[in-house]
């Protein structure tokens, strides 16, 4: 890797590994419990096939698509991912810097580092902010009005989290909850901190566990930005979820960080497409690590996928450039992927571009 850096994405994640402290590269990399979903999230893409279409002019290829209206580069998106000066002195600033350059959007993470307004004010990316729904509703309320004063065009509520996943690297590292930078002045955690506290101490005092699909009005009548729901993994939670009329969906299982065994993300994908019916769009992320991943899961429905694991790789290995590299990896391999399947477009990659497992013979 070392002579002439890495060719691909995975090989952040060993620069990664080399570079932190093993805490916090357990942190970033670890999954719940058994590690299951973890598993399955990067290895179900593997037993999906691409069906190539030959002869069809591909001199030139359009990677570019819209997400709520915004023209993006390529259908790769940075996912909400926490604490990123743990990975890199600039944390999120760097990372936002990078989504600029990249003309992609970032979903800044609630947990973040640096604060909504230093992130906003260090670049110009089309941002998202991520937020969780803490017991202190008020709380809530003063992250969106300061998200939407600076500038942030979106509210991706994450609803996978009433409770945190039981992580147990961290348990055994005796990882502690950082300070949030947003939330200083909000919320004092010394509490959390006097009984030794750990994240999952931390979360499950503050997280508000009633949170429920009646609050998303509530959600509504403090913000005028859209809010898209992050979590959804059932044609159920999908068909509600375009009944209460948010914006959009994340097909998402927090990058089997919360419940070990929930399917792989890209096994469910297609299933709440179909549920949803066209009537709003279906983001998706969970083990997106190549190009020939990504159009999968265009070709499954996802309007585009977002990016945690590597994202955090780039930057602990790179900062900034870091990050670049990372997006710029999947964009150049999509290309390709697309070039070689007989799609010069984003929308020519179509359902019949696939084959899962199911529809392939024996
Ligand atoms: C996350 N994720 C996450 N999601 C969220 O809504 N808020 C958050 O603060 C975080 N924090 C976070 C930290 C770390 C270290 C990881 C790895 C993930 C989940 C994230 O948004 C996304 O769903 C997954 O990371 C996608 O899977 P991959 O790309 O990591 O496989």
């Amino acid at each position: 890797i070392m002579a002439v850096g890495p060719v691909n994405v995975n090989e952040f994640q060993e620069l990664a590994r080399e570079a932190l402290p093993k805490m916090h590269y357990d942190f970033y990399a670890g999954g719940a419990e058994d590690q299951h979903t973890l598993k399955e999230n990067v290895e179900a893409f593997r037993r999906i096939t691409i069906q190539p279409r030959i002869l069809v002019d591909v001199s030139r290829i359009d990677l570019s698509t819209t997400v709520l209206g915004y023209n993006i580069s390529a259908p790769i998106m940075i996912a909400p991912t926490a604490l990123h000066k743990l990975a890199h002195p600039e944390g999120e600033v760097a990372t936002a810097r990078a989504a600029a350059a990249c003309k992609t959007i970032m979903v800044l993470s609630f947990t973040s580092s640096c604060t909504v307004e230093e992130v906003s004010s260090s670049c110009n990316a089309v941002r998202f902010f991520q937020l969780y729904v803490y017991k202190r509703r008020d709380i809530a309320a003063v992250l969106v009005q300061r998200a939407e004063k600076n500038g942030y065009k979106a509210i991706v509520l994450t609803a996978d989290t009433p409770r945190l996943g039981r992580r147990e690297a961290d348990i055994r590292n005796k990882m502690v909850a950082p300070r949030l930078k947003n939330l200083e002045g909000l919320l004092s955690i010394e509490a959390a901190f006097d009984n030794g506290s750990n994240l999952e101490a931390y979360a499950n005092e503050t997280m508000d566990a009633s949170l429920s699909w009646k609050d998303i009005e509530w959600l509504r009548s403090i913000t005028n930005m859209p809010i898209l729901i992050k979590g959804i993994l059932t044609r159920e939670d999908a068909i509600k979820a375009a009944e209460v009329g948010i914006a959009g969906i994340v097909v998402s299982n927090h990058g089997a960080r919360q419940l070990d065994y929930t399917p792989a993300t890209i096994t469910v994908l297609e299933e709440v497409v179909h549920a949803v019916g066209g009537r709003v769009p279906v983001l998706f992320d969970g083990g997106v690590r190549r190009g020939t991943d990504v159009f999968k899961a265009l070709a499954l429905g996802a309007q585009a996928v977002l990016i945690g694991r590597p994202v955090i790789y780039g930057l602990a290995a790179k900062g900034e450039y870091g990050v670049r590299r990372v997006i710029q990896m999947l964009k150049d391999e999509l290309e390709l992927t697309m070039a070689l399947c007989g799609c010069p477009s984003v929308k020519d990659i179509t359902r019949s571009r696939v084959r899962t497992q199911r529809e392939r013979l024996p």
